[in-house]
């Protein structure tokens, strides 16, 4: 008889031993979640990383995650990822080739301007932000990183999130006079310097249409229909919705508000779906956890149990995430730039 997905994992695990770790986003689905040694947010799984001492790592998630997991990971050790194709649809929205042009613009104007890029973006594009002194951040940490690149020069350019940048310009009390969401189509050159004289946060205008999607008229709808119901959302959420919710956070976030709400209580989520029903399975039925809507990040999807099968039988040969050397060197700083901060 045929052996099922989950029976051919486990014989490889039994083979490798402590020589492979699986890892896995939040947003994975339940039966991929399942045989993960690690499930974490994309800051958590970060810091991982650097202690992991086995020589495989299956990187359950988007590619830039695994990339990230690859620009930490040690000479010996080999990344991999069910699916080369689980590609961010946000991490996409910024070229690596545009980042530069934009970024060159912006130094030949005599302003410091450091760039900070939300983990969510290629590796190719944190070697860019790592060269010219700028940091990653996560949605756990935009806040605290924004304020450290503010404090390294005149000015910040955050990317590739138009959202996380404006919730954090909110939370920072920046005038909005010192926002300028940009205009990056060509290389940059559109962007008016003179005008922007007193901008103090350059945004790229990227965003998760995951998140995009949720709006105010969903808040509105589920506090008109249940009075008294809580709405946690992540900061990739417009800026609209989240001055409207209860709470805003990253995924470590809203985990912990939907633990520390009180029995009885309704909490709206806004986020991916698959997170949204592990956390209303594993708090009923003494907290009712509904999506604010039903919204799911169908490359996260990509990555199935039969993927993982499959990709943990061919691990020698398929499947690998490589960084070139240089590009990872360089990345690497601007990654360690945010370990470091302690954010
Ligand atoms: P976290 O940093 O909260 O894990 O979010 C990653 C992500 O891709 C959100 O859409
Ligand atoms: Fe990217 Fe959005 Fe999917 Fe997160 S939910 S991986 S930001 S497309």
């Amino acid at each position: 008889t045929e052996l099922s997905a989950a029976q051919r994992i486990a014989q490889v695990r039994d083979v490798l031993g402590s020589r492979l770790t699986i890892m896995a986003h939040h947003y994975q689905n339940d039966n991929v979640v399942r045989h993960a040694d690690v499930v974490g947010d994309s800051l958590e799984l970060a810091r991982r990383i650097p202690d992991l001492k086995t020589e495989f790592i299956m990187f359950c998630g988007v590619y830039f995650m695994a990339e990230t997991a690859a620009i930490l990971a040690r000479h010996f050790q080999k990344v991999r990822i069910p699916d080369l194709d689980a590609d961010c649809i946000m991490a996409a929205m910024a070229p690596a080739s545009r980042v530069r042009a934009l970024l060159a613009h912006l130094a030949s104007t005599g302003k410091r301007v450091v760039p900070l890029t939300y983990v969510n973006s290629s590796a190719a594009v944190k070697a860019v932000v790592g060269e010219l002194g700028g940091a990653v951040c996560t949605s756990a940490n935009a806040e605290a990183m924004t304020r450290w690149a503010l404090e390294q020069g005149d000015a910040v350019c955050f990317l590739p999130d138009k959202n996380l940048a404006m919730n954090v310009a909110d939370r920072l009390r920046l005038p909005e006079n010192e926002r300028l969401l940009l205009d990056v189509r060509g290389d940059g050159r559109n962007v008016d310097m003179k005008a922007a004289a007193n901008v103090r946060l350059f945004v790229w205008p990227g965003m998760c249409a995951i998140h995009h999607r949720m709006r105010p008229e969903h808040v509105e709808a589920a506090r008109r229909d249940h009075p008294g119901c809580l709405v946690v959302v992540h900061p990739e959420c417009r800026p609209e919705v989240v001055r409207m919710c209860d709470a805003a956070g990253s995924t470590r976030r809203i985990i912990e508000f939907c633990e520390q709400a009180p029995q009885g209580s309704t909490i709206f989520v806004g986020t991916e779906i698959n997170l949204v029903k592990r956390l209303a399975a594993l708090h009923a039925p003494g907290k009712r956890i509904v999506p604010l809507i039903e919204s799911a990040c169908e490359n996260m999807g990509k990555i199935t149990e039969e993927k993982l099968a499959f990709c943990l039988e061919k691990l020698l040969t398929s499947c690998k995430v490589s960084v070139p050397e240089d590009q990872a060197k360089l990345a690497k700083l601007a990654v360690d730039r945010m370990l470091e901060a302690g954010a």
